[in-house]
């Protein structure tokens, strides 16, 4: 039996792949550290959390001597989910982002180095690119050109996690994902936001003209890609994990209502926010081609599939 130690497992990425993990196999013990910060929830776990390969730590990525502590367990493997992860909020206070996405990386990364494991797996995000204009995409070669402070903060932590690579050997891979959507996803992000608002029969508020694009990946279809990633992506690498599914803000609240049967009127278009990128999208043929990943989840079906989850889980909604 091996050791994963997930970090922000109790969030929404984290928690979906803790649950896709365990139901797959049952040759590892997983080690979840989550701080349970407002992005954390025990109830998102509530159908693992007595699954005897599961274990849950409350703590903080930045605590040396609590990982020191959690060392003392054998652990081969470590993916590390635990961010600040909301644009707005990086915006209004950038400074959590960096003690959590940037030191707390580097704090992992120091305990990590310290012991003898097979793979420390940094997951990263598509907005450490930057933004791009009406054509193309990014791939793993193109440059860092974050626009906000929490692109910036994951770009940084992206770098320390090369330096390790390149400096200590440490066995290191980053993932970089487009735009999640899903189950278990807190209401500040775009799709939960609008479906909420939508059943609630509240305006849907549509950051600048609507126009904005990103490129968006059905949860589980992003812990499949980590999944391959654990068993076969190489150290050092990075993979781009994307699924061409490229739909501007306005399409997305259009769907939403067109499925709720809701009118188009509840759209209500507010000023942009600072620093808003345009367009986000990722070449993904590297995973695709080296690793023998690909989404199973269209951008309608996936969508279709998370409406019906808040639906039916009026509990955790009302909680969250
Ligand atoms: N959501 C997306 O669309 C998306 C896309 C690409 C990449 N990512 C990355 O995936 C990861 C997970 O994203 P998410 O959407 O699940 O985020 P989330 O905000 O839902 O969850 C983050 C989790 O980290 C925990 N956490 C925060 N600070 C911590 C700390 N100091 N120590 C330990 N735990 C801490 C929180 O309690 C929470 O459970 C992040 O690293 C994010 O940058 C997210």
């Amino acid at each position: 039996m091996k050791t994963i130690l997930v970090t922000g497992g109790a969030g929404f990425i984290g928690s979906n792949f803790i649950k896709y993990i365990l139901k797959k196999y049952n040759k590892y013990q997983i080690i979840n550290l989550d701080l349970l910060t407002y992005a954390g929830h025990m109830e998102n776990l509530q159908e693992v959390k007595k699954n005897e390969n599961y274990r849950f730590i409350e703590g903080n990525i930045c605590d040396r001597k609590m990982l020191d502590k959690i060392f003392e367990n054998d652990i081969e493997f470590i993916i590390n989910f635990a961010a600040e992860s909301h644009v707005d909020r990086s915006i209004i206070d950038p400074a959590i982002f960096i003690e959590t996405n940037v030191v707390g990386t580097q704090v992992l990364l120091d305990a990590a180095k310290k012991n003898k494991l097979e793979k420390f797996i940094q997951i990263s995000t598509d907005e450490v690119y930057g933004a791009l204009g009406p054509s193309g995409s990014f791939n793993e070669k193109c440059s860092l050109k974050p626009n906000n402070p929490y692109s910036a903060s994951k770009a940084s932590a992206d770098m320390l996690v090369r330096s390790y690579y390149k400096t200590f050997n440490l066995p290191a891979i980053i993932t970089r994902s487009s735009n999640n959507y899903g189950p278990y996803q807190n209401f500040e992000k775009l799709i939960p936001l609008l479906i909420r608002r939508a059943l609630k029969n509240r305006e849907l508020p549509i950051y600048g003209d609507g126009q904005q694009v990103r490129d968006w990946l059905y949860v589980e279809d992003h812990c499949k890609a980590i999944d391959k990633v654990l068993h076969a992506g190489q150290i050092g690498e990075i993979y781009n994990i994307g699924a061409n599914n490229e739909k501007t803000n306005i399409y997305i609240a259009k769907k939403i209502l067109d499925y709720l049967d809701k009118p188009s009127s509840l759209i209500k278009y507010v000023k942009d926010r600072p620093g808003h990128d345009k367009r986000y999208a990722l070449n993904a043929s590297k995973i695709k081609q080296e690793l023998g990943w690909t989404a199973s989840y269209s951008f309608e079906a996936g969508l279709k599939r998370t409406i019906t989850w808040y639906l039916n889980n009026k509990q955790w909604c009302s909680i969250n």
